[in-house]
């Protein structure tokens, strides 16, 4: 189909099993660490971009303006000839509150600019550019299991194992829709920058990765529950000895966690995994997941549970 100024694409946020916390020194949003994430299926960002006089931005029916945005079509139009753009960008789950809206948001950016004005992009390279967007993004681009890895000195985005090879649950216990206070660009920044564990994060982060790419390939529920609970609890680790301190769990954030080791203590295999906010993803079984939501839903101040499970890489829907 030829590229015609017009096109939209749809892509799913992502949840890390071993997180990304910290970039390296200089340009391009390098990770200092290897991470590992699922790409979920059930919610998604839909992004629709259009030739125009000049960039605007609408998010969820109301326009905005996003310094990342600008920054990235800036970087972006270094590299191609792109007009100015009208983007409507729509998620249909809290935006900006720990549920990784940029993963989705810039993945479904780029894979529409890329249909729109036939820059002939392959996944890779469609990957390392909403990287430069947002560093998760380069893992929403694909689907299943995907690592965010270094190689050859470029990080390198890919599908490590398909959603099909570990069809597993994943279940949002929504503990607040408030907008998070600190990004995650920033929030990291000021760990490396003063958390006395950043440097410990850094190393051990290696370690972590291997085993849970192990644990995916075994379909080992208990290793990886083991080794991403403990990666989850380590970010957090690194937030709370940030100076200021951040805290992004909720008191129901701290209840869920009790409520799911409570679960597990009764013999339901489950895990927790908590990003930028308050938000609580639980994995299982896809046999447990009912078990699981319902304990979620009945935490004092869990708002909202949304069931999601593995699922499909960004696609575009339209072009023309
Ligand atoms: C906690 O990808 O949002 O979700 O690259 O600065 O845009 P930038 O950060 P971002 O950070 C995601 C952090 C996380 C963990 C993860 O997804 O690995």
């Amino acid at each position: 189909m030829a590229a015609r100024g017009m096109a939209t694409a749809v892509a799913h946020p992502n949840v890390a099993l071993v997180k990304y916390w910290g970039k390296q020194a200089g340009a391009g949003n390098r990770p200092a660490t290897p991470s590992l994430s699922v790409t979920l299926s059930g919610i998604a960002t839909t992004t629709r971009v259009e030739a125009a006089p000049a960039d605007r931005l609408w998010l969820n029916g109301e326009e905005v303006q996003d310094a990342k945005v600008a920054g990235f079509l800036a970087e972006l139009r270094t590299a191609f000839d792109i007009p100015g753009l009208a983007i409507t960008t729509d998620n249909d789950f809290p935006t900006g509150a720990g549920l990784a809206s940029s993963a989705s948001g810039f993945a479904a950016l780029t894979t529409a600019v890329d249909a729109a004005f036939g820059l002939g992009l392959g996944g890779t390279e469609r990957s390392a550019w909403a990287r430069r967007g947002s560093a998760s993004a380069a893992r929403s681009i694909f689907g299943g299991f995907v690592a965010l890895v270094e190689r050859d000195m470029e990080p390198i985005a890919e599908t490590v194992a398909s959603a099909e090879h570990w069809p597993l649950a994943v279940t949002v216990g929504v503990a607040s829709r408030r907008m998070k206070s600190v990004g995650s660009t920033e929030g990291m920044e000021r760990a490396r920058a003063t958390s006395p564990f950043y440097k410990a994060w850094t190393t051990s982060t290696h370690d972590d990765f291997a085993a849970a790419l192990r644990a995916v390939r075994a379909r080992d529920f208990d290793a990886l529950a083991e080794v991403a609970e403990h990666s989850s609890m380590k970010l957090h680790a690194l937030t709370l000895t940030s100076r200021p301190a951040i805290v992004y769990w909720a008191p129901a954030t701290v209840a869920a966690l009790h409520a799911l080791a409570q679960l597990r203590r009764a013999g339901t295999g489950v895990f927790a995994s908590i990003d930028a906010g308050p938000q609580v993803k639980a994995f299982s079984a896809l046999d447990d997941a009912d078990e699981v939501a319902e304990a979620l839903a009945n935490v004092p101040g869990i708002e909202r549970v949304i069931r999601c499970g593995i699922g499909p890489g960004a696609v575009v829907t339209e072009a023309g």
